[in-house]
């Protein structure tokens, strides 16, 4: 049998701007994981058991486009496996699908690196994190890169798109709690709205773009410098660019006013928006105050995570 786990991740600062070249960070979250396990099975085909999302099929009876058949098929044709082997995957999640945490990278990765391993196909981490890219532009048509990259390299990022991996050092720990929705929102649409505003007025969102890449750059410095007290701000401020660029949504938006009221030093959406997560900056003894009252506001589900 041949394993292999993921982690969920959370944008801190920069999405959607960094689709246009500017700077983003990211944190690996391992509170939230896929896990696959493979084995020999002893019926024909290649039988996938994604119970979280409700998927129990043999391969050649799912589109040929869909991810998970398309990472199959494509380690198939890499490795060159002959005769194809009976197989038995199992996919486990925690990380809720379509709310920011980077589902949809944490599976390709999981799987991939667990079927390379049972099919004796060596990958290094470049070729998972290129591989998983190219499975992203099913889920999300044209993505930056940065789901991906975090949840390859399962290390905190600053991402510029086209750029080689940056990582980041943290001087002093800071907690963030996650909050979800619980509103499944496709980053694809998102994305796309976004696009459409772009096109309309270029100069406009090139500004606003440009903001959001000043807003990660001083974050990172103030991370690794270990003055975290600045961020709260920062995220404030990206949350308006954010609401400016019309992904946050009224749910996301009350999350963050509830956030702040009960003591978060800030707060912003996090991924693709319109629903799935938002996070707050808060003082380690505010986390769970902080999370009561993010559930009173509605919201499904609170992770808080300490990021060193
Ligand atoms: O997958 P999500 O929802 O965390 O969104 C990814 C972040 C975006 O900047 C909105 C899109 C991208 O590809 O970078």
């Amino acid at each position: 049998m041949t394993k292999s786990s993921a982690p969920g991740k959370i944008i801190l600062f920069g999405e959607h701007a960094v689709v246009y070249g500017r700077p983003a960070l990211a944190v690996p979250v391992t509170q939230v994981h896929v896990d696959v396990d493979i084995s020999d099975s002893a019926h024909t085909g290649i039988w996938i058991d994604a119970s979280d999302v409700d998927l129990h099929a043999e391969l050649n009876t799912l589109p040929s486009d869909h991810p998970i058949a398309s990472v199959i098929n494509n380690l198939f044709f890499l490795s060159h496996a002959s005769p194809f082997p009976n197989l038995e995957i199992k996919i486990s999640s925690s990380v809720p699908v379509a709310s920011g945490l980077g589902s949809g990278a944490a599976v390709t990765v999981a799987l991939t690196r667990a079927l390379a391993a049972h099919l004796d196909y060596s990958m290094t981490d470049e070729d998972v994190n290129a591989f998983t890219y190219e499975i992203e532009k099913l889920h999300h048509g044209t993505p930056s890169g940065i789901d991906n990259t975090v949840v390859t390299y399962a290390r905190p990022v600053y991402f510029v798109k086209g750029q080689p991996l940056e990582t980041f050092k943290v001087g002093e720990p800071f907690t963030i709690v996650i909050a979800d929705t619980g509103i499944p929102a496709p980053t694809k649409e998102s994305v796309g709205d976004v696009r459409r505003l772009w096109l309309n007025d270029r100069s406009r969102w090139e500004t606003v773009f440009d903001k959001i890449g000043e807003i990660s750059f001083t974050a990172r410095r103030a991370i690794e410098a270990g003055k975290c007290e600045l961020l709260g701000e920062l995220m404030n401020e990206n949350h308006v660019l954010l609401q400016e660029m019309t992904v946050s949504s009224p749910d996301l938006d009350r999350l963050v006013e509830a956030a702040r009221k009960a003591g978060a030093s800030g707060a912003k959406l996090s991924g693709g928006g319109r629903g799935g997560n938002m996070i707050a900056l808060v003082k380690p003894e505010m986390a769970e105050p902080v999370s009561l009252s993010l559930q009173e506001a509605g919201a499904k589900n609170t992770i808080t995570t300490q990021i060193s």
